[in-house]
């Protein structure tokens, strides 16, 4: 016998959920509030964007509290915050395939304005989020506003700096990525300056290697009330970098020589996780052949953001990875960052865009930096960035050149801004490179770190450093380009306030900075 479900009917049916490919209606099935992931938005365009829930009344749990079967949630689009004004409102499915999270891509929106969105399910409401649609393409802006984040390690601190983040009210965040840490949970770990580190939180379970592993560390990070904050505040672009799967991967090799077919394996449930928890569109779902997360988005003729893959299409990191001494292989001419397929769309979007500023928002360093801190004889770099990728680089550089191109960056747990010059630093000002701090990564920081002095001696390109956690908070006019290190002094202890530690200025036509 087949037993049908219809909507109303769901109660008291359990023993037919597993069978029955029903979509239930969920007003009493839940035995807690089923947001406790919050929304998010993201991915703008012209006319509409990505709204984002994850039902989860038992985040924790192994699928998150809910029965698996399909859900139906409501959402509704408002022009005000009092969300009376609707402008468009529908239905979404909550699959288990995909741990219950809903990405509707809302269309048919007017350009350059906010948005505000809720989910609904019976009685149960979700907080409100705050979108906002891109201007229409070609648009005549006079400025765009926006914050630049990622690396928030969960047991080093706390996530405060997301909190002003959200308060700041930006445009959209730009988020390069180290959204979670795949690392069982630390008890001791020793920090840059010698001295052991302080935890304020723990990881639950061991380190990541399968999908359910994967969705409780999403989880678990999503319940943070500062994150969850930030994503209400404004729509996100997404982008992962490499602890979303495992440290320093590229490619289908990972640091433990696994087998690359087996690696593929866990790479695929990781980008799964990390789809099934962002605010991106379905054209960034991944599949058995990896992701395709690249993408553009158009700020009328004032900015092109260009938003990169810096993992899944790199070779392999030279001279054995790590900061180590320049080998042979930093000079391969068949090394890759972007791949090739990434890499002729960029250097397209470069040629054709015709915007005023270009921002190539990634993970890794470009800056070619010396990394000696102390006497060694031979120079150090960081093989895990572009550093170590002397011909990628410089043809992004040429193509870079005359561009107003300025790279946004992430992975460092530092503040650097330098110029971005040809021949590994030596030659002509082409760009300029704003690297960003972490939300909590790496601890308090100091004001001061360790070597720094000499990183600032050997490499004369560097214009500033900065060791405390924090975000970038950039303003942009057809004029100047104008970058400020948000910063917060402590993220072991909670509500710590918000400070500037320097702004940087760029005059468009320039490839030079003015720290102030
Ligand atoms: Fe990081």
């Amino acid at each position: 016998m087949t037993i049908r479900i219809t909507r109303r009917a769901v109660l008291g049916a359990s023993a037919a959920f597993a069978a029955t490919p029903a979509v239930l209606r969920a007003q009493q099935i839940f035995k807690d509030y089923p947001f406790r992931l919050g929304v998010a938005s993201g991915d703008p365009s012209p006319d509409g964007f990505v709204i984002w829930t994850r039902l989860a009344p038992d985040p924790l749990d192994q699928h998150g509290g809910m029965p698996m079967a399909p859900i139906e949630v409501e959402w509704e689009v408002a022009r005000d915050e009092n969300l009376r004004d609707i402008a468009a409102s529908g239905t979404a499915l909550a699959r288990p395939e995909l741990a219950h999270s809903v990405h509707v891509e809302v269309a048919g929106l007017e350009p350059g304005r906010p948005y505000w969105y809720r989910f609904n399910i019976g009685r149960e409401r979700s907080t409100r989020g705050k979108a906002r649609t891109l201007p229409r393409v070609g648009a005549s802006i006079d400025r765009v506003r926006f914050a630049v984040a990622g690396c928030q390690h969960y047991e080093d601190g706390y996530f405060t700096a997301f909190r002003h983040l959200a308060e700041e009210d930006p445009e959209f965040v730009f988020h390069y990525g180290d959204y979670i840490y795949e690392y069982r949970s630390s008890p001791l770990r020793i920090g840059w300056d010698g001295r052991p580190r302080t935890f304020v939180r723990a990881h639950e379970g061991q380190a990541l290697y399968d999908l359910g592993d994967y969705r409780q560390r999403y989880a678990q990070y999503k319940m943070d009330p500062d994150l969850q904050m930030a994503h209400a505040a404004a729509p996100w672009f997404a982008s992962f970098d490499d602890h979303e799967v495992e440290n320093n991967w590229v490619g289908l090799q990972d640091q433990q020589d696994t087998p690359p077919e087996l690696f593929a394996l866990r790479r695929a449930m990781a980008l799964q996780a990390w789809y099934e928890h962002m605010p991106v569109r379905r054209s960034s779902l991944p599949g058995q052949n990896g992701i395709a997360d690249y993408r553009r988005a158009r700020f009328g003729g004032l900015l092109d953001l260009h938003v990169l893959d810096t993992r899944s299409f790199r070779s392999d990191q030279p001279c054995d990875d790590g900061f180590k001494t320049v080998c042979d292989g930093v000079r391969d001419p068949q090394a890759s960052v972007l791949g090739e397929a990434q890499e002729r769309w960029l250097f397209d979007n470069l040629q054709n865009g015709g915007a005023r500023w270009n921002a190539i928002a990634q993970q890794v360093m470009v800056m070619p930096l010396d990394r000696r801190t102390g006497d060694e004889p031979e120079e150090i770099r960081n093989m895990d960035s572009w550093g170590a990728y002397d011909v990628p680089r410089e043809r992004l550089l040429q193509q870079l050149r005359g561009k107003n191109a300025v790279v946004l960056t992430g992975d460092e747990h530092q503040t650097f801004a330098g110029e971005l010059r040809t021949d590994a630093g030596e030659g002509e000002a082409v760009a300029v490179e704003f690297v960003t701090s972490s939300i909590s990564s790496g601890g308090d920081g100091a004001d001061v770190r360790n070597g720094a002095d000499r990183i600032a001696a050997r490499n004369p390109f560097l214009k500033f450093t900065g060791d405390r956690r924090g975000y970038t908070l950039c303003e942009v006019t057809p004029e100047n380009w104008q970058s400020a290190f948000r910063i917060v002094r402590s993220v072991t202890t909670p509500d710590a306030p918000i400070d500037t530690l320097a702004t940087a200025t760029v005059p468009a036509g320039e490839s030079a900075l003015i720290v102030g």
